[in-house]
């Protein structure tokens, strides 16, 4: 194991197992519908290309970047666009494709912000979740894992841009990310 991991969270094949079980789900509530995943960088990019394998239905694919302020190991409460969609989603079934819902700020500001572009639906697929740490609702049709309140890495999470590539989920340590 990295030096940097404390313990390994999720393995490789638990998420690959919840994964599949996702896409069940939402391959029977989209069928004969088309679908646009939205994915938001970079964290979701694991997530997505694993999901939008295991959805049977047609999808079309976007993504947008966003930022919050502030330091990078906790969400400040402000959200900043940095890269919009491509394709216009009026009338279209949207599904949000999140890495993990932490205070839930993030996710809430993106939805709001894609219901007023008059799409027909907007639901939420995050893969992981910190109930612990909410601040603010929001209503995920799918979701994968409920995690403690630890700072997670790997499978696309980063700390300070590290980490993403590897296959798993894990709890780095303390030293790497306090009094930074
Ligand atoms: P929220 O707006 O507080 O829900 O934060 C969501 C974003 O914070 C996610 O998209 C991640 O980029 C980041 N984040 C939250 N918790 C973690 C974590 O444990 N590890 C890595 N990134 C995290
Ligand atoms: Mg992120």
């Amino acid at each position: 194991m990295h030096k940097d991991f404390r313990e390994i969270l999720l393995t490789e094949e638990q998420i690959k197992n919840k994964i599949k079980e996702l896409g069940e789900k939402i391959t029977k509530d989209y069928e004969g519908k088309d679908i646009v995943l939205i994915g938001v960088l970079k964290g979701s990019v694991m997530f997505m290309s694993d999901l939008m394998k295991e959805i049977k239905t047609s999808v079309y694919l976007d993504f947008m970047a966003v930022s919050s302020y502030g330091n990078s190991s906790e969400t400040s409460g402000i959200v900043r666009i940095l890269k919009d969609l491509d394709n216009d989603i009026e009338g279209k079934h949207v599904l949000i494709v999140e890495d993990i819902i932490d205070s839930g700020i993030t996710l809430q500001y993106l939805a709001e912000y894609l219901r007023a572009r008059n799409p027909k639906s907007v639901e939420i697929a995050a893969l992981l979740h910190k109930p612990d740490r909410k601040r603010v609702d929001v209503n995920a049709k799918y979701l994968g894992f409920k995690v403690p309140d630890e700072f997670l890495v790997g499978y696309g999470l980063d700390y300070a841009e590290k980490y993403r590539n590897f296959p798993f989920v894990a709890i780095l340590k303390e030293e790497i990310y306090k009094n930074k």
